[in-house]
Order: C-alpha cells, then structure tokens, then sequence
C-alpha cells in the first residue's frame, strides 16, 4: 500500500473517498459556501492506495492552535476525514495512516494531536486520549428564573428587561466579522479550545454558526459597544435551540442565557455545548430546571512530545511526579521527572521509581485539566504506586478553568 499526500489534482478524490467510506454522497452546494472539505488543507490530506493505485483510504490534520491551561496558545493538528473504503476495513488501513501520520507530524516538530471522534472505540490504540466532554442543556422556560447572579455581583446587572439592552438580534447574514473577531477572544482565554482559522469563516466552511444556514445572533456589547459574546440559535415548534454561546466572561453568558430563556413563545431552550460544571446551572431559581443529555467526550488529545507538551502548558500548584509512560502504537517507554515550581514545569528523564505508570493516551486525556487522574487511577487506567501520588497529581494536573471545546471539525 502506498500512503502519500493529495496534490491540488486529486483533493477530489480524496473528497469522494471520504464520502464512500462514510456512504454519503457529497453535499450538493450551498450557495455563499459551507461545504466542510472546503476548510482542509491539501499538503496535509493523505490518500491510502492500493497497490494497483485504488484510493481506499484517507486522513487530514488542520493547523489549529490549542489553548492550554494558563492561556498558551500552542499548535495542534487537528485529524480529520478519516475514512477506510467498506470494503477494506479490518486490513490495518488505517492504522497504516495513522503510523505515517505520528511519524510526519513529529519529523515536522509538531507535538499535539487533536481530534473528535465518530466512535470512541477507534483512537484509544493510536495513543489518543478524551479529554474535554460536552453536553447539552434544556430548560423549559417556566422553570428557568435565574436567580443567582444578583448576590454575587455577577450582576450588577438588573433583574429583568435592561439586560436586553446591551443584546442586538442579527441575521447570521448581516454579523459580518462581529463572530469571528469575538470567538478569537474568547478561545484564547479557555482551556480546550481551538482556534478557528480565517480561511474556516470565509468560506463558511463547518457548523452554524459558521456555515451559511440560516440563524439568528444575539449578539452581546459591552458598555462600550464591543461585542464581547454571541448566542446563535434558531427556533422551531416552541422550542429554542442554541448551537453555541460565546462569551469573553461569565457575566456575559448569564445576560445572554437570560436573553434567549426570555424569548416570547417559546417553551423550551436547548443550549448545545455546555461544558461538565457551567456555572448556568447553579443560577436557576429551581436547581432541576435542566436537564442534561447526550452527555459525550468532545476533544480528543494525543501526545507526540512528552517534555514540551509538559513544559509548553501552565501550572497552579508546585511538586513533583514521577511519570512512567507506555505508548504501545508508536512502541515507545519512557520515564519522567515532572517538576513544577512557580507555575513553570521541568520534565526529564529520570530513572527514579515511578509515582504514577499510564499509557499515552492516558496522559492525553489528563493534559487539560479535564480529567482527574484519580478518576483513571479508580477505573485501572492509571497505576498509582504509592499512597497520595493520586491526590497529588490531581492538584497538578487541575486547570486554572475547566477545558471546553466546541470547534466541530
Ligand atoms: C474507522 C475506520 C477508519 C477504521 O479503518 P480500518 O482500516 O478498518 O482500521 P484498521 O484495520 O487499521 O484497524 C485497526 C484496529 O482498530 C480496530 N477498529 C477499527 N475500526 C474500529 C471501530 N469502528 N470500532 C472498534 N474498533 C475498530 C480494528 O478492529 C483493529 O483492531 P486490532 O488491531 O485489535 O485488530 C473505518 O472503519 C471507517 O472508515 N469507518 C467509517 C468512517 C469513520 O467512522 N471514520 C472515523 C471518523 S472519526
């Protein structure tokens, strides 16, 4: 098999593999853009073929940038349109693919791997671990009085009405920059996050808000008139649904939730994409006003570069750790010394006892905060070898806040 990158001649075929192996027929377009392969990048697709010079199997990565806790912007490939032909599933197709593209991605110093998963079954062996999860939230409105904020001055903001104010309803059509400008914002300050390039908001390429379908925006502006937050939604048979809600603080998320929950004739608002503890929940008035479903993994991490993942990301509580890690995909062991003084990490090899023995994906899953070690110590994962190495790591491993991703790609 013969595994290599698309040229600007065949990223149609790449296209349509994808497709075959999904068993979807490609979109027909829409007008003003919103196909998702529009977005790939073709030096970063790869073809699988067959030795007669089939296409049967494909794999893409996006230049993203992630946003690790502390606020550092650090590059991640983004893998994406992974697909294997039915009918050569099962042959080592993709793991094929997925050995060629660790093996470039580092040769190309690139240390983080990201990706969301159509089935969380797949990746766990290619090194990958889940590490940001998602659910949504719905909230009939009647229940839905927010009643929190005012005694913590999250809102000097008043009760009722004059929130509105500083809200603009746009059509999706007239928002201009306004979204991507505030999105920008936004996952720069948020763990998990992935930035969403220029080129993804220009062709319109991805989900609503992205894409061209049609939705209203709320769109949120300071007291100056910056937009600072948007909620784009849409609304049908009483219900309002939200496909994300962007905003630069907490107080800006409550002024738009309190928004959309007040919509007139409507019963019900789905938000979409609420991470595990949003504060939202512990503003209603009735603590069971939500109900939460499709509760998921989102993000997906794989480490490529142990030290400069560790020292690349920030720190809140100063120790030391022993990490002994196993990456059975890329046939590789290692032992480190993480230390942590002064909100900055130091990770080398060390021949010490270990404190802790995990796989890669493991550490992946660990890496942003959104997952306590203890959990995967509690569920076998995670092997602790002595008595508050858990504990410890936990506290090091927290993130200043808690990751979210929302980018589908
Ligand atoms: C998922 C997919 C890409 C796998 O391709 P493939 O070439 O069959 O995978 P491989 O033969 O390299 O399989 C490697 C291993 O993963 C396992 N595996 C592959 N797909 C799996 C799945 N969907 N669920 C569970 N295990 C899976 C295989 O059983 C094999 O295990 P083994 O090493 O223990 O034998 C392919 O089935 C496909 O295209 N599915 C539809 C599209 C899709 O879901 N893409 C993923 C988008 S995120």
């Amino acid at each position: 098999m013969e595994i290599r990158p698309t040229t600007d001649k065949d990223l149609d075929v790449f296209v349509d593999t994808v497709h075959a192996a999904f068993g979807r027929f490609p979109e027909t377009p829409i007008e003003g853009g919103g196909l998702w392969w529009s977005a790939l990048e073709p030096d970063r697709c790869l073809l699988a073929l067959t030795a007669d010079g089939r296409p049967v199997g494909t794999a893409a990565t996006h230049s993203f940038e992630l946003t690790l806790p502390g606020e550092t912007l650090v590059p991640a490939a983004g893998l994406t349109a992974v697909g294997v032909l039915p009918s050569h599933r099962r042959q080592g197709v993709l793991s094929a693919m997925m050995r060629h593209q660790l093996t470039e991605l580092r040769a190309c110093g690139e240390f983080l791997s990201v990706l969301l998963a159509s089935e969380a079954t797949i990746y766990g062996r290619f090194g990958y671990g889940p590490a940001t999860y998602t659910a949504r939230l719905t909230v009939p409105c009647h229940e839905a009085a927010l009643a929190v904020p005012r005694a913590r001055g999250v809102a000097d903001a008043p009760a009722t009405g004059s929130d509105n104010d500083s809200v603009e309803v746009l059509r999706r059509a007239e928002c201009g920059e306004i979204l991507e400008e505030v999105y920008d914002r936004y996952r720069r300050a948020q763990p998990g996050a992935l930035s969403r390039p220029h080129r993804w908001w220009a062709l319109r390429a991805g989900q609503p808000p992205i894409s061209p379908a049609p939705r209203y925006v709320a769109v949120h502006r300071d007291a100056v008139g910056v937009p600072d937050g948007y909620a784009s939604y849409s609304v049908e048979s009483g219900t309002l649904t939200v496909d994300e809600t962007i905003a630069t603080d907490d107080a800006v998320f409550t002024a738009l939730a309190r928004f959309v929950l007040g919509h007139d004739l409507v019963s019900q608002v789905v938000f979409q994409h609420v991470p595990p503890e949003h504060p939202l929940r512990w503003q209603f008035a009735d603590f069971r006003a939500g109900e939460v479903s499709g509760d998921m993994d989102w993000l997906w991490v794989r480490l490529l570069d142990v030290p400069r993942a560790l020292t690349a990301r920030g720190w809140f509580t100063d120790g030391e750790l022993v990490l002994d890690i196993d990456d059975p995909f890329l046939g590789e062991h290692d032992r480190y010394l993480l230390t942590v003084r002064d909100s900055k990490a130091d990770c080398v090899p060390t021949d010490r006892e270990p404190d802790l023995s995990l796989d890669i994906g493991d550490l992946g899953s660990i890496y942003l905060g959104g997952t306590a070690p203890s959990t995967l110590v509690r569920a076998g994962h995670i092997r602790a070898h002595r008595p508050g190495a858990a504990t410890l790591a936990d506290a090091l491993f927290r993130a200043d806040r808690s990751p979210h991703c929302l980018h589908w790609f």
